[in-house]
């Protein structure tokens, strides 16, 4: 028991390991409003009720219902690595009777999504969980649409942080042009456009 709890906390903390749905209830904790509340990522995001949006990494759904409560006539992709996590917010979306979703489990690496199917895609606190973040953002930039929108935010306490800077530079050599940021330090969003 000690020892599943010690690889647990082990995970939670090791860059490059997805983070471990047994503390799913930690990314679920209101107090990240201080950090970044649903509406202020909404309001980054800036979406049309008629977008449809991929989440990459969802987790537990902190953001997800928001963002699937302001697309009434869109939709949103929701994909993440491990299914226990898709499963906690499919059962969040679901009760709060969100039917405009869909759930994949998949890795970040080969997204099982058309090519140019997606207007806006938004991760938080993931791409520096992945661990290939080159291949991660040419399949977004392929799942994407011409003029389409990749959104990244990066927060304080992630063992996988990764800077505005070399996010920026990946981005940039997938094809990416940068577009506008938030925040700032360990705390930032950053948008870039699909040409
Ligand atoms: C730290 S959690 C963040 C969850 C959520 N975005 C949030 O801010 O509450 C990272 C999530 O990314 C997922 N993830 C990690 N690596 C991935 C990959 N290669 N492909 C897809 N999802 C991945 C994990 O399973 C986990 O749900």
């Amino acid at each position: 028991m000690f020892e599943r709890i010690r690889e647990i906390w082990r995970r939670s903390n090791t860059a490059g390991e997805p983070y471990p749905a047994e503390l799913a209830f930690m990314l679920r904790n209101p107090l990240r409003r201080l950090i970044l509340s649903p509406t202020e990522l909404l309001r980054r995001l800036d979406l049309a009720p008629t977008d449809r949006v991929l989440e990459l990494g969802p987790g537990p759904g902190y953001f997800s219902l928001a963002v699937a409560r302001a697309l009434p006539s869109g939709h949103l992709v929701l994909v993440d690595l491990q299914p226990a996590m898709l499963e906690k917010v499919r059962r969040r979306l679901t009760r709060a009777g969100i039917t405009q979703a869909s759930y994949h489990a998949a890795n970040a690496h080969a997204l099982p999504l058309i090519d140019g199917s997606i207007d806006v895609a938004f991760l938080v606190a993931v791409i520096g969980e992945v661990p290939d973040p080159n291949q991660a953002l040419l399949e977004l930039y392929r799942v994407l649409r011409p003029g389409g929108r990749l959104h990244v935010t990066e927060q304080p306490g992630d063992a996988d942080f990764l800077p505005r800077d070399r996010i920026t530079e990946l981005a940039k050599s997938a094809g990416f042009e940068p577009g506008r940021h938030w925040g700032r330090g360990n705390n930032y969003s950053a948008e870039f456009l699909r040409p």
